[in-house]
């Protein structure tokens, strides 16, 4: 059979609110233009983000309702544990609330003022902890990786040169550790390859320098692997995982994403004292190391995440409807970061309405045209999300993020229709102006109106 079903049965529906046009017209103007400030319940189909948005399992609703709520030392804790070392081979595991409370810990306890973190891509909450350490973030991604039409397969690789330089120019002892982001969100979801991990690593070795990963999506990049990484096409998934786990000395993860659930994070150490020293800042924010801000039941609910992940029939329906969206749009003559990335479709903005400057915000043009026109909502990462203080992102993109397990396939097909509709009359496309916004990570509420062109 050539047509590719979803692997699971619905067992809880959730009704969507239909809207019409004028009163999304409506509510857009009273959100300023900032999807972000606009009510789950006017929005049709949902695509913020694929973080913390997906349908957990009837296995997983039954970790909840097994969840040993103790304070210290519960059996939820050790089922998590248990998963989590099986998985990833470390033994130093905190639970964290979500990937931004691990990635601030990490920060802490290495980086400080002076010092030079280079990632492939940091994601906007690295990004932001890497600053507020007082240390300089630095993103390194090839440079197929900035080029929304080139099909490298691996276009979330490090660029092995720069990083190399980087060590010569700066010195050893100004880079507390070397991260990679797998699949690189910011860069359109791609992957990173089993080769540039080795490579990264042999760097890191020779420089004495540690390499983290921020494994969101540790699942998603090891299914490309297998598929596009000669040589790895006979491995299962789980293999490819630990590899990718064990070639580093620790992880952020947050595990709203390949976690599926709802809420969730993990920070990995092989070093035993800055585990003890991440530890201590554990219990002093997040809670005490057995539970890290969650409850039992979440962490129970991770521990079986993190085993239907790693299902190949899922991840082939994730990789394979994520990438029938892309290909329909292409089809369709839309730009997007080819290939199709993991969690996500990136439509490349500048090329879909070349009448917008970028400092007039092409990207949210066609944010506010998508909910407008089908009350779809996605998310601009382009000059809002990067710009202002003289930033520059590379790419003015928006992203269409699939939420696992929560869509069919027909929602998928409203999406390519509103896409291809907005594209057909995208001339009339309406620059925007920030009209009040904060200094950083604006994009969440800053406040927008729309310019004559
Ligand atoms: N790293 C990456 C690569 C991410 O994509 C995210 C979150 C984080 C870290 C932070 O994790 O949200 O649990 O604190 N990305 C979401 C997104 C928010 O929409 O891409 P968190």
């Amino acid at each position: 059979m050539k047509t590719i079903i979803e692997p699971f049965r619905i067992k809880a529906v959730e009704p969507i609110r239909m809207t019409g046009r004028e009163e999304r017209e409506a509510i857009l103007e009273r959100a300023g233009f900032n999807v972000f400030l606009i009510d789950a319940n006017d929005v049709l189909i949902d695509l913020l983000t694929d973080s913390g948005t997906g349908a957990m399992s009837s296995e997983q609703w039954a970790g909840v309702m097994r969840g040993d709520e103790s304070y210290a030392g519960a059996k939820s804790f050790h089922r998590f544990y248990d998963r989590v070392q099986e998985m990833t081979g470390f033994s130093h595991i905190l639970p964290t609330h979500q990937g931004r409370a691990s990635e601030r810990i990490l920060f802490q306890v290495t980086a400080g003022p002076g010092m030079v973190v280079p990632n492939n891509n940091h994601f906007d909450t690295t990004r932001a902890n890497v600053e507020h350490s007082g240390a300089k973030p630095l993103d390194l991604v090839i440079d197929e990786g900035q080029v929304a039409n080139s099909r490298h397969p691996f276009k979330g690789n490090m660029n092995l040169e720069r990083l190399e330089r980087l060590f010569e120019d700066v010195g050893a002892e100004r880079i507390p550790l070397v991260m990679l982001t797998v699949t690189n969100n910011s860069g359109g979801g791609q992957p990173v390859s089993l080769e540039n991990i080795r490579a990264v690593r042999e760097i890191c070795d020779r420089h004495g320098t540690p390499l983290f990963l921020d494994a969101c999506r540790f699942a998603e990049n090891a299914y490309f692997i297998k598929e596009r990484e000669p040589g790895q096409s006979n491995r299962s998934v789980p293999e490819i995982v630990r590899e990718m786990f064990e070639l580093s000395d620790g992880a952020t993860i947050s595990a709203k994403k390949d976690g599926l659930v709802n809420i969730g994070g993990v920070l990995l150490f092989r070093d035993a004292d800055l585990a003890q020293r991440a530890r201590n800042l554990l219990i002093l924010t997040e809670g005490f190391p057995t539970y890290g801000g969650l409850a039992g039941r979440d962490l129970e609910a991770m521990a079986q995440g993190f085993t239907e992940v790693l299902e190949e029939d899922y991840l082939h329906y994730r990789i394979r409807s994520v990438g029938y969206l892309g290909e329909r749009l292409t089809a369709g003559g839309v730009q997007i970061v080819e290939p199709p990335g993991g969690h996500a479709i990136y439509i490349d903005a500048a090329a879909f309405c070349p009448h917008i400057p970028r400092d007039r915000l092409p990207g949210q043009a066609v944010v506010c045209a998508l909910y407008r026109h089908a009350g779809i909502r996605a998310v601009e990462i382009g000059t809002l999300m990067f710009g202002g203080e003289g930033n520059r992102p590379e790419m003015e993109l928006v992203r269409l993020a699939i939420p696992r397990r929560v869509y069919t396939q027909s929602h998928i097909d409203y999406v390519v229709e509103a896409v291809l509709d907005v594209f057909d009359q995208r001339d009339a496309l309406r620059p925007l102006e920030i009209v009040d916004a904060p200094a950083q990570l604006r994009h969440f509420t800053a406040r927008l109106r729309e310019v004559g062109s």
